[in-house]
């Protein structure tokens, strides 16, 4: 054989070993950590980190599957980011001219062959343990052995692929422990958890695409998720030992951490809301939207539109009061096509459900589509809001009760149609989920409202 990079890193390995790290020895340290039989377990990993194993991944894997069998379930994060956006990678990049490539080219994910990316060996001997589930995210799937494998695999949506309906909100349930073997907290997938159920200042959503079997048809399917940023992980992790949540052994050489799952959300959304409301973020870089004074040559030809959003409450008040990740008009139903008729086929993508973007295939829209983002050859630039109107009545979709005269839709101001100042705050207020910068909003509003003098 060979002598190779990998080689050298494993003689390392061996020289900082003063034996081999045996099954019996894994086993012995992972239960002294407090891992019993029973137990649901997320595992993140490195095998070198244990020393030098005599039978490797393999090993690690029967000791791992014996302190928890034949009762418990043992979970790894089986990611495959090599399935993403490719104007996004970084590491390395890929010329331009590589993008759309990819885009028609890459096989659709298939839980039984696509491999996983910097998940490390132990996670891939798991993988082909017969009976081992590996749930349906193109992106951020993970694989589930035992008892409870089924639930918490079971079902995972696409845009939700750290969040309520993926496997990290079903180990939550389950009373679920995290093993950090040999890795620190970066590592810790359960985190992002923490950040979709954490309200902090710029939690910014963007773009991202994969190539999946829809219908029995190989697409590739664009979809919204959470900016997710584990920048800060190492530092929230570092606490959270500190405060005496963790319990931190050795398994063969590693230093190692067990934790459970609920315990580290309790303490990591009161973090992440602290420390992530400071204002040093980053932003959402996926949206370059149009400045509103561009949309008249962006929409030449078509009129029947206003300004909506945050920056229509801006352009009330007459100055720049924050920064806006996204620029809104609001159009009716009927003007659709007339509107859509301003940018090619390829730019306008179907905000089909939670955060679902679907291409247009330059057919009929639906009845249930209610916002089209568009784009440049670079970025997301403007995002349309439709309304639907009968019998000059428009009723607010999200509460039929509330209706308003077509004519009340928008109003003029400083030049510009803006959408009613009063719909703004009622979409503001009554949204999903209450974001700073709605608040920010609402408080301007109001502040205009009251300047009106009534
Ligand atoms: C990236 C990561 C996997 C690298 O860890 P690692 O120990 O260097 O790599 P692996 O676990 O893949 O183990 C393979 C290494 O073990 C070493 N090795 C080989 N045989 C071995 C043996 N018998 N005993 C011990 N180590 C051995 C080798 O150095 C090998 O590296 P090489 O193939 O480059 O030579 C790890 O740092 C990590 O981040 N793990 C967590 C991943 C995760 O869960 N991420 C979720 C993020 S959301």
């Amino acid at each position: 054989m060979g002598y190779n990079a990998s080689m050298s890193k494993q003689s390392t390995v061996v020289e900082k070993s003063p034996h081999p790290i045996t099954v019996a020895q894994i086993l012995s340290d992972l239960k002294k950590l407090g891992l019993a039989a029973g137990d649901t377990v997320l595992v993140h990993s490195s095998l070198s980190s244990l020393g030098w194993v005599a039978g490797g991944e393999q090993a690690v894997v029967e000791a791992l599957l014996q302190a928890v069998l034949p009762s418990g379930t043992l979970v790894m994060p089986t990611h495959s980011s090599h399935l993403t956006e490719p104007r996004l990678w970084q590491n390395p990049p890929v010329p331009e001219s590589f993008w759309e490539i990819i885009r028609a080219e890459t096989p659709a994910y298939n839980p039984y062959l696509t491999p996983t990316c910097g998940m490390g060996a132990i996670v891939n001997c798991f993988l082909r343990v017969p009976g081992v589930f590996r749930s349906s995210h193109p992106t951020h799937s993970f694989a589930a052995f035992g008892d409870k494998a089924a639930q918490i695999i079971s079902s995972h949506s696409l845009e939700d692929g750290m969040g309520e309906n993926s496997p990290l909100a079903r180990l939550v349930e389950l009373n679920a422990k995290i093993l950090l073997l040999g890795v620190g907290f970066e590592s810790c997938t359960m985190l992002h958890l923490a950040e979709v159920r954490a309200n902090y200042s710029d939690k910014g959503s963007m773009l991202q695409g994969s190539p999946m079997m829809v219908d029995k048809q190989r697409l590739w399917v664009e979809y919204r998720e959470l900016n997710y940023n584990s920048d800060d992980f190492v530092n929230l992790g570092d606490d959270f030992l500190a405060a005496g949540h963790a319990k931190t052994g050795s398994v063969g050489l590693s230093k190692s951490h067990l934790l459970y799952a609920d315990q580290l959300l309790r303490f990591a959304i009161p973090w992440l809301e602290k420390h992530r409301n400071q204002g040093d973020m980053g932003s959402d870089l996926m949206w370059n939207p149009v400045q509103p004074d561009q949309l008249p040559q962006l929409l030449k030809g078509f009129s029947d539109w206003c300004l909506a959003g945050g920056c229509s409450v801006d352009w009330l008040i007459g100055k720049t009061t924050r920064t806006h990740a996204d620029t809104d008009i609001a159009i009716m139903r009927s003007d659709l096509r007339s509107c859509l008729a301003c940018f090619s086929q390829d730019q306008v993508l179907l905000c089909a459900k939670k955060g679902l973007l679907v291409p247009w295939q330059g057919t009929q829209i639906p009845e249930d589509i209610h916002s089209i983002w568009i784009r440049d050859q670079q970025n997301y630039i403007l995002q349309i809001l439709i309304f639907d109107c009968h019998d000059d009545t428009i009723s607010y979709r999200r509460d039929k009760r509330i209706r308003w005269p077509l004519a009340s839709l928008w109003i003029e101001h400083r030049g510009m149609r803006l959408l009613n100042p009063g719909i703004t705050m009622l979409f503001k207020l009554h949204g999903r989920e209450l974001l700073p910068k709605d608040c920010h909003d609402v408080g301007l509003l109001v502040e205009y409202f009251s300047s009106l003098k009534l």
